[in-house]
């Protein structure tokens, strides 16, 4: 493994242009599209004739840069300036507050930073610069690098020197960004562990943390690597770029710039949706659409998986799946069980990625895979538990959405998820895509084994057709929206389904919590009785995901233990079952299409289920993009 597992969250960005020009918008812009890294402050820095300008506030900076004082002043928001830096912070060292918001400064107001990452040995480094008379305004880890650059200023006469001497001093993970008010035009940049990309147009470079926020500037950019640093200056109307490597010595690289893919200027923008996560509940059929788009042959019943063609030999002995994973990625994973399970003789079995890396494993790594799913590709627990995985010398297959990321970079092999960028932190597209290349790789193994051609063919029909009957299930929204409404005063709820089904119960659950901050439970529904039932009582509310398949009346007997007890029934079943006496019983119904292959069900079931968790979070009045204590990529441990 290259990167560090125990990077930050927080996003970070500095642009220089040829031109003086009004560059805190930009900065504010780049912010936005950033804070799903971190949202609990903001800050900006800039170079203005010669002095550091800072200006920070609490709070995301969509809401509190963009709407608040800063952008009032025009002075500010029009000044033309060469150099800015931003951050917008998810706190690990310190509270949120304004002095501990980013950019730091050093003690002479000379030098600001913006960083991502945590110095694990700063407690060190701050009391032996405050030993020497270096005084600190935050409770930070950040803030020593501002001190450790004045304090090398003292003997380096260049800036440049001196920043790579700080840098050098720092152990733990960083992506940082310094300006010098007596090098205007001048950012320094450096890289372990934490993501930095650059921007480069023929007018200015533009670094950040990702690089949705370069492709509003440019699709082409250098990422740096770990122990890269990089010194970007704008002289006399030209650009130019150093890129140094700071291993055991000092020596300059060069590297040749690349193309973003798999990401748009579209995904950053709400596109008329009140919020983005409505905007990419709604993006759902497109997603399946392009997650499946040349990865099947409708001739011969079978997947096309680009990153399976060399591993054909292994799959075919495979005897075990492993899938790590964290969150809503898990629960993609417990539904891939549901479905390799289901068409094929494997044994899978789901850890969550923060358990299994502390974990004995008894797995045989001959036969066994290790299937690792993550959006972001980013997430501390997922990278921890693959390079043990790769310790152990097992086999890896990334299912991951963010190309370039580090577990897209590091498994053996893999296939990407195209959901495009997900801004909402509640994760949606990017679920119903990890879900579509699961199914596409148990067809794949399941057609290795004994699954008939016509049965492939069947499959694939029915994934093709899905995006179809997800449109049919959107419209359903008003309707849902209502449901929600009128289970508003309810006290407590259980999601609950069988077989397949379960794991959808549990991602249903997961965004109820994080969109409402209430706290409810999702079981297996025929595990209600052992238990859980107990809490059964007229302000509970029962969800029941009960497509017609084979555990349908199984279901069914235990809706009527639900009722028997005075317990409110919610079901999603499909159109076949609508008119089954009992589910005209239910308190509320949402009724899906009706599929030709229940395995799949779990593609449209979960649509409704994200939406009524949408509406129910939206009449409490809680912000559905940015829900609180959250971040969208979770790199810390
Ligand atoms: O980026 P990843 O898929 O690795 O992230 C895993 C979880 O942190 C993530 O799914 C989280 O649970 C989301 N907030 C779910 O909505």
């Amino acid at each position: 493994m290259k990167t560090l597992s125990e990077v930050n969250m927080c996003g970070i960005v500095g642009i220089i242009s040829k031109e003086p020009q009004e560059l805190v918008p930009n900065i504010i812009t780049a912010l936005n599209n950033l804070e799903y890294r971190g949202y609990d402050s903001a800050g900006l820095s800039f170079l203005d004739t010669s002095t550091v300008k800072t200006f920070k506030c609490l709070g995301a900076p969509s809401d509190n840069l963009e709407k608040g004082e800063i952008y009032a002043k025009t002075a500010i928001t029009n000044k033309k300036i060469t150099t800015a830096i931003g951050h917008t912070r998810w706190a690990t060292h310190g509270k949120p507050s304004i002095k501990n918001a980013h950019p730091h400064l050093d003690c002479t107001g000379r030098i600001a930073i913006v960083h991502n990452g945590t110095i694990l040995n700063f407690e060190e480094l701050k009391s032996s610069l405050q030993k020497i008379g270096h005084t600190f305004k935050s409770d930070t880890d950040s803030e020593v690098i501002a001190h450790s650059i004045e304090e090398a200023l003292k003997h380096e006469k260049k800036f440049e020197d001196a920043f790579l001497h700080a840098i050098k001093m720092l152990e733990g993970s960083f992506g940082i960004v310094a300006i010098d008010k007596k090098n205007p035009g001048t950012l320094y940049v450096a890289k372990n562990g934490s993501p930095i990309n650059i921007g480069i147009t023929d007018t200015m470079f533009i670094v950040a943390s990702s690089v949705n926020v370069l492709l509003h500037y440019t699709k082409h950019y250098i990422p740096l690597s770990d122990k890269e640093c990089a010194i970007l200056s704008t002289n006399k109307g030209i650009l130019h770029q150093e890129i140094l490597q700071f291993k055991d010595k000092i020596q300059p690289t060069s590297k040749q710039p690349k193309l973003i893919k798999g990401a748009s200027v579209e995904d950053m923008s709400k596109e008329g949706f009140e919020s983005f996560m409505l905007k990419e509940i709604y993006e759902q059929p497109k997603t399946v659409q392009a997650t499946l788009l040349g990865r099947y042959n409708k001739k011969t019943g079978n997947a096309v998986l680009g990153g399976l063609t060399d591993h054909e030999k292994c799959l075919k002995q495979l005897i075990n799946i492993i899938t790590i994973s964290c969150g809503t990625a898990n629960n993609a994973g417990k539904a891939g069980k549901g479905i390799i399970e289901n068409l094929t003789d494997i044994n899978v079995r789901n850890e969550i990625a923060s358990e299994f890396r502390y974990q004995k494993h008894n797995f045989k790594q001959h036969n066994s895979l290790i299937v690792v799913i993550s959006q972001s590709g980013e997430t501390a627990d997922t990278i921890g538990a693959l390079k043990v995985a790769q310790k152990e010398r097992y086999k890896t297959f990334g299912i991951v959405n963010v190309v370039g990321s580090a577990v897209s970079t590091e498994t053996d092999t893999g296939e990407f998820t195209r959901a495009g960028t997900e801004i909402g932190v509640a994760s949606t597209k990017a679920f119903v895509a990890q879900l579509t290349v699961l199914y596409l790789f148990a067809l794949k193994l399941a057609r290795m084994r004994d699954m008939e051609k016509d049965e492939g063919k069947h499959l694939i029909s029915t994934l093709e057709n899905i995006p179809k009957h997800m449109q049919k299930v959107l419209i359903l929204d008003k309707e849902i929206k209502k449901i929600a409404h009128k289970f508003k005063n309810i006290k407590n709820i259980s999601f609950l389904g069988r077989g397949i089904h379960v794991p959808i119960a549990d991602e249903a659950a997961l965004k109820f919590k994080e969109l409402t901050y209430i706290e409810c439970g999702s079981y297996p529904l025929g595990e209600l009785k052992h238990g859980p039932i107990a809490i059964v009582d007229k302000d509970h509310l029962s969800v029941i995901i009960m497509p017609k398949d084979d555990q349908f009346a199984l279901s069914k007997n235990s809706i009527e233990q639900i009722r028997s007890k005075g317990g409110k029934v919610l079901i999603i079943t499909d159109k076949s079952a609508e008119k089954d006496p009992v589910i005209q019983k239910a308190d509320a119904t949402i009724i899906i299409p009706t599929i030709k292959q229940n395995i799949c069900y779990p593609l449209l079931e979960i649509i409704p289920l994200q939406l009524f968790a949408y509406h129910f979070a939206q009449q409490l009045g809680m912000n559905v993009d940015k829900p609180r204590n959250l971040a969208k990529s979770v790199t810390v441990e």
